[in-house]
């Protein structure tokens, strides 16, 4: 893993997170954890480089993020699809995901580092503010997405440190 400036990325955002999706991985205490999600960005706030993260209430990974200060956002090779998927419907509260999907954590990390991401991005939490129906000014994605009231909370957090394989 080598350190890369975050600010030269090239590569288009809307693909990078929209079709390859990128891993939420969070570490409280001896327990860690990453899902899958395809929703965010990249982007500039406060005068630093952040990420934009979504987590919906009922994600074991919420646990986990709101109750540590870091966490990782990776991007996988084309090939991890399978894992993603994977990642993106069974619960780390049900099982170890990690382990079950034959990716290896880095040691020497307080969060999840994967030794076969192409892009860790380590970050710091900065912000974070629960969605509600009545901040819609589009009442349609109430309906939409909220029905059963699985709100997202909206994260903004720092990127320190950008590693790429
Ligand atoms: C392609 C894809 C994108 C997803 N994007 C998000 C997302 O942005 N936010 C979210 O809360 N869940 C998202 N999910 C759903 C979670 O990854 C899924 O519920 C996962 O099982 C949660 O795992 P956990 O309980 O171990 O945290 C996505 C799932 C897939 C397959």
């Amino acid at each position: 893993m080598q350190k890369v400036d975050i600010t030269k990325m090239n590569e288009n955002v809307f693909t990078k997170i929209g079709k390859q999706w990128m891993l939420i991985g969070a570490t409280k205490g001896e327990k860690s954890n990453a899902m899958t999600a395809s929703w965010g960005g990249l982007g500039i706030m406060w005068g630093k480089e952040v990420a934009y993260i979504f987590i919906r209430d009922s994600r074991y990974t919420k646990e986990l993020v709101d109750g540590s200060d870091k966490i990782s956002v990776s991007f996988m090779p084309e090939d991890k699809k399978n894992v993603l998927a994977y990642m993106g419907k069974a619960s780390g509260r049900y099982e170890d995901k990690i382990t079950k999907s034959n990716l290896h954590m880095i040691e020497g990390y307080d969060i999840p580092v994967f030794e076969e991401s192409e892009l860790t991005l380590i970050c710091k939490k900065l912000y974070a503010q629960d969605m509600k129906a009545e901040c819609f000014i589009d009442e349609a994605q109430i309906e939409k997405w909220y029905g059963d009231n699985d709100y997202h909370t909206m994260y903004v957090v720092e990127i320190l440190e950008a590693l790429e394989k």
